[in-house]
């Protein structure tokens, strides 16, 4: 495990823009899994302006986002397609085809978790996945006592998850009860993982995955397992660090 503590959130996100533009530069065609939320925002605008200036394309990228809320429309302004698109896809040259974001709406949600897992598959799987973590150490939706051997599955988000996500949703009860995630097993596969975290909120949890056992209580405690991850905090994210 390598750790990069910044000292800012922004010096956090360059941070983390920086390790991902160097391999889309070194692999053009590589296959990112991306996650939305706020610490994301800050890592996307960099890879953004990096496009912009031409530093990078994505014209050979393939993505795959971690997960969706379940019953929730694509146009939905507090949909995880919408954040993607706002913040990353419609600002760069990735091919649409080449987006893939589990389908909260599909009639049958099993099949959509099944076809999402050959998708990944059919790709090679992924080589750089990109994650942030819950207050209650969840990566993806992986909500504590998620077996790690699952793959993509839905999930009953519990309510500290929709209580931290009501902000984008404007009151909590709007938060849909159910998402669609790829599984701990699906992220574990991934070539290399990268993990980012900002905040004091995020202190006790960093310290807990990153340092304490590797447990289902704690979801991200499974990356302490993983042979290629960077953890990219800012100095408050790693404040509770030993
Ligand atoms: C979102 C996702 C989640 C978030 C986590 C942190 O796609 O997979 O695991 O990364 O909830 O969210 P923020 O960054 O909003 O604190």
């Amino acid at each position: 495990m390598r750790i990069y503590v910044a000292d800012t959130e922004d010096e956090m996100a360059y941070h983390a823009a920086g390790v991902i533009s160097d391999r889309l530069i070194k692999y053009p065609d590589t296959t990112l899994g991306l996650a939305t939320g706020g610490t994301m925002i800050g890592p996307y605008r960099y890879l953004v302006q990096m496009y912009e200036r031409g530093i990078i394309s994505f014209k050979s990228v393939v993505t795959f986002n971690l997960d969706e809320y379940v019953g929730i429309e694509a146009s939905h302004p507090a949909s995880f397609h919408h954040f993607m698109y706002e913040h990353l896809f419609e600002h760069i040259d990735i091919l649409p085809q080449n987006v893939h974001i589990p389908d909260g709406m599909a009639n049958d949600i099993q099949a959509e978790c099944k076809r999402y897992d050959c998708a990944i598959k059919e790709h090679g799987g992924i080589d750089l996945q990109i994650l942030g973590i819950g207050l209650n150490g969840h990566i993806g939706f992986n909500e504590p006592g998620t077996p790690f051997g699952t793959t993509t599955h839905v999930v009953d988000l519990t309510e500290t998850t929709r209580a931290a996500n009501a902000r984008f949703f404007g009151s909590v009860e709007d938060v849909p009860k159910q998402a669609v995630t790829m599984g701990i097993k699906n992220i574990m596969q991934s070539r290399s993982i990268i993990l980012m975290a900002s905040g004091e909120a995020k202190a006790d949890i960093i310290a807990k995955a990153l340092t304490g056992p590797v447990t289902q209580r704690v979801p991200a405690s499974v990356l302490q397992l993983h042979p290629q991850l960077t953890v990219i905090l800012d100095r408050q994210a790693a404040s509770s660090m030993p």
